[in-house]
């Protein structure tokens, strides 16, 4: 296997705390890595040698970004209900179906070649760990296919989201639906899927056909997600806490008894800034989260109705601008947050035995992400030890 020596590193995040709170930072540091794995990680002066050294003239490194929400298998264009929306036309969760029909007409090649040309335009932004969901197929066929197109596209986690909206061959009877989602769609999925969730909103689906969804999905052996409180207050975030989910995502309408549940349980509250900011949200309680003792992920919500873009450096940026984190929280929500959303421990850090997913920064420090919004600052991406950017 053969290694490399990373050196002229103006500063480390490395999520570690042994090496300081906040992010772990070191110093004038270097960073080894070996096949997939970070081996050694200190200050510069210690450095080992390796097989290739690549001296990076005083940038800033980070753990590549992780992008646990996303909806990457998907059809069609939805840029003038953008365009509408921006006019005054508000964001409605049935917008959804508006995806459906195309991505049910769009052959299996069409499907994976966008969702890799996502993921391609993730990994040139620092994006190195990929979640991604169904939810625009809505029949059994169709959700096991967007499964199947995931797991080919080479994401890191797929989640099955059948329960995303009602589709109108259904629309008199919700029941029936939810039991062919707990059922054969479930049952066929799991091949490919690791996750399920189930979007918990008015317009979606109410409390008992979340449960019922969460509940089925736990006793197949999938992990729980649940999109909750993205257009209005409800009972997606306590439901979230109740059946133990990894997260609950958007969070952007929470009671204080919502954020008191979340202060108080390992379910990781993911913001998606860059979506309220599409749909003309509020600006989700970042601060009152984590001043509420919560962890808090940040994540792009690729989809392309509310969230059309991968930039997690975005995201970071809306954090901070809007969320009112600073930019250390917004930077571990983005890296170590995400993987706690994903229950991984491989990455969202670069600590020694760490997957080599490096992050390389045009600046000198990771303030700069919320202090230049917008401008692009990725000058270099490893993924699990091979470059990708
Ligand atoms: O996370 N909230 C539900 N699902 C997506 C939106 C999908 C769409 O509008 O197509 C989301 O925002």
């Amino acid at each position: 296997m053969t290694s490399t020596v990373l050196t002229g590193i103006s500063r480390l995040v490395t999520n570690d705390l042994q090496f300081g709170a906040p992010l772990g930072f070191i110093e004038d540091a270097a960073l080894v890595f070996e096949g997939e794995s970070v081996v050694w990680v200190g200050s510069a002066i210690n450095a080992p040698e390796a097989d290739t050294a690549v001296d990076l003239g005083g940038r800033c490194v980070l753990p590549g970004w992780v992008d646990s929400h996303s909806h990457l298998i998907f059809a069609g264009d939805r840029s003038a209900e953008f365009s509408a929306r921006m006019a005054g036309a508000p964001y409605a969760a049935g917008g959804i179906m508006a995806t459906v029909g195309p991505t049910r007409a769009s052959s299996d090649g069409a499907l994976l070649s966008r969702a890799q040309r996502l993921i391609a335009e993730m990994a040139a932004g620092g994006t190195t760990c990929v979640e991604t969901k169904t939810g625009y197929g809505l029949t059994v066929e169709d959700e096991i296919r967007s499964a199947r197109i995931a797991r080919a596209a080479g994401v890191d986690e797929v989640t099955f989201l059948g329960a995303h909206l009602l589709p109108p061959e259904y629309s008199h009877d919700a029941q029936g639906y939810v039991d062919l989602v707990c059922g054969p769609m479930l049952e066929g999925v799991r091949e490919y899927a690791g996750w399920i969730d189930v979007f918990c909103e008015q317009g979606a689906f109410d409390e008992a056909q979340s449960r019922q969804v969460l509940t089925a999905g736990a006793a197949a052996g999938l992990g729980l997600r649940v999109h909750g409180n993205q257009l209005g207050a409800g009972p997606g975030a306590a439901l979230a806490v109740e059946l133990g989910a990894a997260s609950v995502d958007h969070c952007t309408y929470l009671s204080s008894a919502d954020l008191e549940l979340l202060g108080s349980s390992d379910t990781v509250a993911t913001l998606l800034p860059a979506c309220d900011l599409s749909t003309r949200q509020a600006a989700a309680p970042g601060r009152e989260l984590i001043d509420a003792g919560a962890t808090v992920a940040l994540a792009s919500n690729c989809n392309p109705g509310s969230s059309y873009t991968t930039s997690m450096a975005l995201a970071v940026a809306l954090a901070v601008l809007q969320c009112r984190m600073t930019a250390a929280e917004a930077i571990w929500a983005a890296t170590a947050g995400g993987a706690k959303a994903l229950r991984r421990s491989d990455v969202g850090h670069l600590g020694v035995g760490a997957r080599a997913d490096i992050h390389v920064l045009d600046a000198p420090s990771e303030d700069y992400l919320a202090y230049r919004v917008g401008v692009p600052l990725t000058h270099a991406v490893w993924r699990k030890g091979t470059r990708v950017r």
